[in-house]
């Protein structure tokens, strides 16, 4: 009868939390990591996916939003905001809910997914639709929790970046390890910060294990020996950081990633200077390719956005970078059920039948 507590209760000593913290959970996290063999088959590699479309809203914001409306909870907020592609602002219009504040989210008018729209509208929030892309929603997010009572819940708070690392504490849990390459796709740069922060720590016992350390009881060992090398891939029409500079008019398919100045551009560099890796491209098409074969080939539908890791990987193997036997996990972010319009655009209109065996029976090519 044990259920997975979310990720504040299953990492309390890693996490910026005290005893009286009080913790607004979905039960977020302990996301599934599913062996993936038609890519480890293309690769010659040991590839897993990190499946975050799992998560309560259906995306890997929840873990961070577990972390940031939890504290602004604690510090006395009462209404929180964001900018938003669509999946924070799903994220937080839900644990808004949780903790009973009021949310409000800035989208890019005409940009955002159905589902995620539907998310935002269902769960209560204030929605304003700005005419503009996300950056322009996320300088407007920030210039109003600066001038009224309202929380910005974007990656820019720590906080999210605390609660989305504990995604490579689950990865080196299940492994026994870091992997030897970890792929995920980049928009404003939050998610490749955070893991790569979490692989970091998990190299090293917790503080509260080392306090808990002493003559009679030993600090527990390093969960893991290694760090990943981060591939990071950005969407071509929203590539800033493969670019060097700013998008001024980001587009791609994969609205999720349609971003011209990622917030955390500078700890993505970081990210991958530190570990070894690098920051490169997949144009739309490639995306989609990837985004298909998730579906038919692995059982896995993610959001176009999500593929991109995928979509990388692939790439990679292409042009060899990618040496066979290691172990890669590749993050997908977000759920497909989402972003619908992928999955019925371009695929045939599916036959009607009469209410008769042998006519379903014939057109299912069975008899
Ligand atoms: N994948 C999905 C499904 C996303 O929603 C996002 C970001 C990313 C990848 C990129 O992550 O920004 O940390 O580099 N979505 C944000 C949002 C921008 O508003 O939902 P990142």
């Amino acid at each position: 009868t044990h259920q997975w507590r979310g990720i504040i209760e299953e990492y309390r000593d890693r996490l910026p939390v005290t005893e009286t913290t009080p913790v607004v959970t979905l039960r977020e996290g302990g996301t599934p990591l599913v062996p993936a063999s038609v890519l480890s088959e293309r690769t010659g590699c040991e590839v897993h996916l990190k499946v975050e479309g799992a998560n309560p809203t259906g995306s890997f914001k929840d873990r961070g939003m577990t972390m940031a409306i939890t504290r602004a909870k604690e510090e006395g907020a009462q209404a929180v905001i964001c900018a938003s592609t669509g999946n924070t602002s799903a994220s937080a219009a839900a644990y808004a809910v949780r903790a009973g504040m009021v949310c409000a989210v800035l989208v890019p008018q005409g940009k955002i997914a159905l589902g995620k729209m539907g998310q935002a509208l269902v769960y209560g929030s204030q929605i304003l639709q700005v005419d503009g892309n996300f950056d322009d929603c996320l300088n407007l997010a920030r210039r109003l929790s600066e001038n009224y009572p309202v929380a910005l819940v974007n990656s820019v708070n720590p906080y999210r970046i605390e609660g989305q690392k504990t995604a490579a504490f689950e990865i080196v849990d299940a492994l026994g390890d870091a992997p030897d390459i970890h792929v995920l796709p980049v928009g404003n740069a939050g998610n490749i910060t955070a893991y790569w922060k979490g692989y970091k720590e998990y190299s090293q016992p917790s503080p509260a294990s080392t306090l808990a350390g002493g003559a009679d009881r030993p600090a527990l060992p390093a969960l893991s020996t290694r760090r990943p090398r981060m591939w990071g891939f950005q969407a071509s029409g929203s590539a800033p950081i493969v670019r060097g500079e700013i998008v001024k008019d980001p587009s791609t398919i994969a609205t999720a990633i349609r971003i011209g100045n990622p917030a955390s551009w500078q700890f993505a560099l970081d990210a991958r200077d530190e570990s070894g890796g690098f920051i490169d491209e997949v144009t739309d098409r490639e995306i989609l390719r990837a985004y298909r074969l998730l579906a038919s080939q692995e059982g896995v539908f993610v959001e176009p956005a999500s593929a991109a890791s995928v979509a990388g990987l692939l790439k990679a193997a292409e042009q060899g970078k990618v040496d066979p036997g290691q172990r890669i996990v590749c993050t997908v972010t977000g759920n497909g059920l989402k972003d619908p319009d992928w999955a019925v655009a371009g695929a045939p209109q599916p036959v009607t039948v009469p209410v008769d065996a042998v006519a379903a029976a014939e057109r299912l090519g069975l008899a």
